[in-house]
């Protein structure tokens, strides 16, 4: 059966004793729906796993979903090879701030799985962070702030309402579509989220996406934004999953933030991700 290895003492661990090449069982597929909702960040090392395989393990999680904006890779419109070349110097990565996916949807994704295909011989780590810890442990003031209260979204990187005035340069090997006014329409959703299944509740605000608390402008959310995503990303909440090629990881993004390390200039890396779908959150 399933053993979860603990990676920290508040997120993530390593799921030892499973094949995942193999067909999936109702129940293997219910132990890890539970270990997810439990770790929130699940690994699994030397798998050894080709596209279908990797589909056939999200929709364990929930239904696949197509993102918007970054193109697909041409061999399945269900995948995103996310990649950097080894020539790619001083340019930023997919991924490469904290975040949650695509919180700017109606209905954001309910997680992710990347799998390694190709890693660099040091960097490249991705580290997650535990955001119903965040909430739970918010000083006083700052809860009463976010209780109650939602927070705005848009999908700022692709739009042009909110668009980065110098955006770094983005690794050419991963094709986004950037200036669509549609990205600029505004979501509101519960700075504060409960997990459907846990009944946890977490901090629901994204770095890269959130861009004003509910009955506030930008400039007074600003220093409150600031302040919440300082505590939400303190070490304390965090795992950091160093890769190896066949690694495959899954995670909650619901109860999540991420950030992809990009400090491997001159290496090649090389990750398919593939993403489920959530609900409305609340
Ligand atoms: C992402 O999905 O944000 C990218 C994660 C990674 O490349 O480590």
């Amino acid at each position: 059966m399933l053993k979860a290895e603990p990676l920290t003492g508040h997120i993530g661990a390593e799921i030892v004793g499973v094949d995942l090449s193999e067909p999936l069982t109702n129940t293997l597929g219910a132990a890890l729906r539970q270990a997810l909702a439990r770790y929130l960040v699940l690994f699994f090392r030397d798998q050894t796993l080709d596209l279908a395989a990797q589909k056939r393990i999200t929709a364990v999680f929930g239904p696949l979903m197509r993102i918007p904006y970054v193109e697909p890779s041409p061999q399945d419109p269900d995948v995103i090879a996310v990649l950097k070349e080894a020539d790619e110097r001083d340019i930023g990565v997919f991924g490469g701030d904290w975040h949650s996916d695509f919180s700017f949807l109606e209905r954001p994704p309910a997680g992710s799985v990347l799998y390694a295909v190709e890693v660099p011989p040091y960097g490249g780590d991705t580290i997650w962070s535990n955001q119903a810890r965040a909430y739970d442990t918010l000083p006083d003031d700052l809860k009463a702030l976010v209780d109650s209260r939602r927070a705005v979204h848009s999908g700022a990187p692709y739009g042009k309402a909110h668009a980065p005035e110098d955006p770094q340069a983005l690794s050419r090997s991963i094709k986004m579509r950037r200036g669509d006014p549609e990205a600029d329409r505004e979501t509101l959703h519960p700075a504060v989220r409960r997990h459907p299944e846990s009944g946890r509740k977490a901090l629901f605000v994204n770095p890269i996406y959130t861009i004003r608390l509910e009955g506030m402008s930008e400039a007074e959310s600003r220093p409150l934004l600031d302040r919440l995503y300082r505590h939400a990303t303190r070490p304390d909440f965090t795992c950091r999953v160093r890769w190896a090629p066949r690694s495959l990881a899954i995670w909650d993004n619901r109860m999540t933030l991420h950030y992809a390390i990009n400090d491997y200039d001159g290496h090649r890396r090389l990750m398919y991700r593939t993403t489920f779908a959530g609900e409305r959150p609340g």
